[in-house]
């Protein structure tokens, strides 16, 4: 029998960095310590974007800050969104609340990516945990730059125009009363955007459909290969499934054990992410700041 070696992972970071950064998989996710985010500085500042963009999600333990410093570090990266649909601290409504306790289960158990019903969609999301369970309630996010990738060049050439519509409604319409239902199509109507986009940072492609809020594509039918308007459903919906399906590889895939004061920002362009509801009826508090972003292209 062979001993136990570490290999070295396959690229090292060998950027220099004002605090101490650890990747947590090749793919996706850095840890970065040795900072207080709330006396971050510019430099900080600039250094967080950059690995940002480099490794898509960031994990900072043990950072005890107040609500208004959470919205003020998130504001540094950009204007922050105010979410429609998802109730808010009482006084920040940048804040997002996700509370769950014995009464509700997590929802947001399905890959996403945040508010892509949105014609600009975010650029980033700022989560701390306030209360997490001891054990469950992890999250977990895939790198959509790596998922493109390794899609086979036939499928690249086939998805290159296509366009797909996003829509806020099958995840926040449910048990909606109608009237209030009918208001929020009126207000928030679907979007489209292109199944692939480049990030406007760095030009990485990205697979930028989702389970979520993904309904369906907007310019699939090649009308004179079919016989009846509807022949080309069944490989339209096939194409979709085999697109989400690309967000369950777990080589592009990082998941973070919470803590309290544990925040995770992630570069929503490039990510999707997924929040495992298996906590039920431990209590869970979220809340998460949401930076304003481009329209994909
Ligand atoms: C979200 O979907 O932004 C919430 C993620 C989480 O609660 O872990």
């Amino acid at each position: 029998m062979q001993a136990a070696v570490i290999a070295e992972p396959a690229a090292p970071d060998t950027e220099s960095w004002p605090f101490t950064l650890e990747p947590v998989t090749p793919a996706i996710g850095a840890e970065i310590s040795d900072i207080a985010l709330a006396q971050a500085g510019d430099a900080d500042i600039r250094a967080i974007r950059r690995a940002l963009l480099k490794h898509k999600v960031l994990f900072f333990r043990d950072q005890d800050i107040t609500a208004a410093q959470h919205v003020a570090l998130a504001r540094k990266f950009g204007e922050l969104e105010i979410h429609p649909m998802i109730g808010h601290h009482p006084d920040h409504p940048e804040l997002v609340v996700f509370g769950r306790d014995g009464q509700a289960r997590g929802r947001e158990n399905v890959w996403h990516s945040d508010v892509s019903w949105r014609e600009v969609p975010s650029m980033g999301s700022i989560l701390r945990c306030v209360t997490c369970p001891k054990v469950g309630g992890d999250t977990m996010w895939v790198n959509m730059v790596a998922a493109y990738e390794a899609l086979p060049d036939a499928v690249k050439a086939r998805i290159a125009n296509l366009q797909a519509v996003h829509d806020a409604m099958p995840a926040f319409g449910r048990g909606l009363p109608p009237e209030r239902r009918k208001a929020m199509r009126d207000q928030y109507p679907p979007v489209t955007h292109p199944v692939v986009r480049t990030h406007p940072e760095t030009g990485e492609k990205i697979l930028f459909v989702n389970e979520g809020f993904t309904t369906h594509l907007a310019n699939f039918a090649e009308f004179e290969l079919y016989r009846v308007g509807s022949d080309f459903r069944m490989a339209e919906m096939d194409l979709l499934a085999y697109l989400y399906r690309q967000a369950s590889a777990p080589e592009y895939q990082v998941r973070l054990k919470w803590q309290p004061n544990t925040i995770a920002f992630w570069d929503n362009r490039s990510t999707q992410h997924y929040a495992v509801s298996d906590y039920f009826p431990a209590v869970r508090h979220m809340e998460r700041a949401t930076i304003i972003g481009d329209r994909p292209v």
